[in-house]
């Protein structure tokens, strides 16, 4: 009778627990926002451990920890342990989950041998359960529990409940990285796709429009009849007007101005164009460019830049280009150097033109010469911020 009452209570027992497993399995796999699931990972966890303590570390393809959730600690005490240590290093026990990833669940344990410590202004513990976070052959971290309630050990059916919980941790983490990838692809694609059309309006159809124009503007002359002298003129009129009305497509293909900052702009068009450039520029930002630049400097800004690297990458042959984007006393300065052939002067076509242009329109200045040296060519393009 008591091993049919044991064990009918076992199964309820296993019951009552695996119940807000299955919830917190199935919650787990229907977020796509790695940082809430993770948090609810470790907060399901330390329900059902049933214990004080539950964190959750995840490891970064530099082999750093690019996720850190921490549950059970005090306000007080993770502000102290953020100033003073920061985030666990992964050395001692949490290193041990990663580099020999399997369960480790200790009585106490600071007697283990590759117990590191606790850092000062961190709560004693001594019970331990760590299991890897992982999927097929890697690990991406690991959960783990301290200090059971009512101070027992952990026990096996916790390690269970908590392997199961990590399985599925490492399918989210998996599932969460994935779906941030797709998203970051579909919104590349759609970038690419602007910028080749744009591309191709400024690189063939202006192009092949300003011939047109200027044929047809050398034959004028020759006309004898006024009538059809006007009609031409007309005609070539009506080109230009079309070269800039397609410019203006050409900008709004541009990527659009949106939350993002300058400054984040700045670097991501510095980042496309290492590519083309076979080089990675060197970048210097300085002052307040995400809060103290009106939208219309900086959306010229943005293309200024991508038009000077463009150029760099295009004709220069250089082994070194340096941007600088800053905001001083009122201006906005874009200044590109690259250290390849030289800008000969007279040597200007569509892309300064427009820089030029832009530089106009906003009362700045737009200047393009040897570089400081005398070697090279820097680029520098200045405009009222505001
Ligand atoms: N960084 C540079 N180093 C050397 N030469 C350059 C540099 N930037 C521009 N040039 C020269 O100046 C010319 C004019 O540049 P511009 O950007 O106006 O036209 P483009 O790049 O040839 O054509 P696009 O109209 O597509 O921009 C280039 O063709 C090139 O000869
Ligand atoms: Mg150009």
């Amino acid at each position: 009778m008591a091993n049919a009452y044991g064990r009918h209570g076992r199964e309820r027992q296993d019951h009552d627990r695996l119940q807000p497993l299955l919830e917190a399995v199935v919650s787990i796999g229907s977020d796509l926002d790695l940082p809430a699931v993770l948090d609810r990972i470790v907060s399901a966890a330390r329900v059902l451990a049933d214990c004080q303590y539950a964190a959750l570390g995840v490891i970064g393809e530099d082999g750093q920890l690019s996720e850190f959730v921490a549950h059970g600690m005090t306000d007080e005490e993770v502000a102290e342990l953020e100033a003073t240590v920061g985030r666990p290093h992964g050395q001692g026990l949490l290193g041990l989950l990663v580099s020999r990833p399997q369960t480790l669940r200790l009585a106490d344990m600071t007697t283990h041998l590759e117990y590191f410590g606790l850092p000062a202004g961190h709560p004693p513990m001594r019970r331990f359960l760590g299991v890897p976070i992982r999927l097929r052959n890697e690990v991406f971290g690991n959960l783990y529990l301290a200090e059971k309630n009512g101070g027992a050990e952990f026990g096996s059916e916790d390690e269970q409940i908590i392997e199961a919980l990590a399985t599925a941790a490492g399918i989210a983490v998996e599932n969460a990285r994935l779906f941030s990838e797709s998203q970051e692809r579909e919104r590349y694609g759609v970038i690419e796709d602007r910028l080749r059309i744009a591309r191709d309006l400024h690189d063939v159809v202006i192009q092949q429009l300003y011939a047109a124009a200027m044929s047809l503007a050398a034959v004028t002359h020759q006309i004898d009849q006024p009538a059809a002298a006007t009609q031409v003129n007309g005609v070539v009129d009506l080109l230009d007007d079309t070269v800039r009305q397609i410019r203006s497509t050409i900008f709004a293909l541009q990527p659009q101005p949106n939350e993002e900052g300058l400054r984040a702009r700045v670097m991501s068009v510095v980042r496309d164009a290492s590519g083309p450039l076979g080089l990675t520029p060197s970048m210097e930002l300085t002052g307040l460019l995400d809060t103290d630049v009106a939208a219309g400097p900086s959306e010229d800004a943005v293309a200024v830049l991508r038009e000077a690297l463009s150029n760099a990458a295009r004709h220069a042959r250089a082994t070194r280009v340096d941007v600088r984007v800053s905001l001083s006393e009122g201006d906005l300065t874009v200044q590109v150097f690259d250290n390849g052939v030289g800008f000969s002067p007279g040597a200007r076509r569509s892309g300064l033109a427009n820089l030029e242009a832009r530089a106009e329109r906003l009362g700045g200045s737009f200047e393009i010469g040897p570089g400081g040296s005398g070697q090279g060519t820097t680029l520098t393009w200045r405009v009222p911020a505001l």
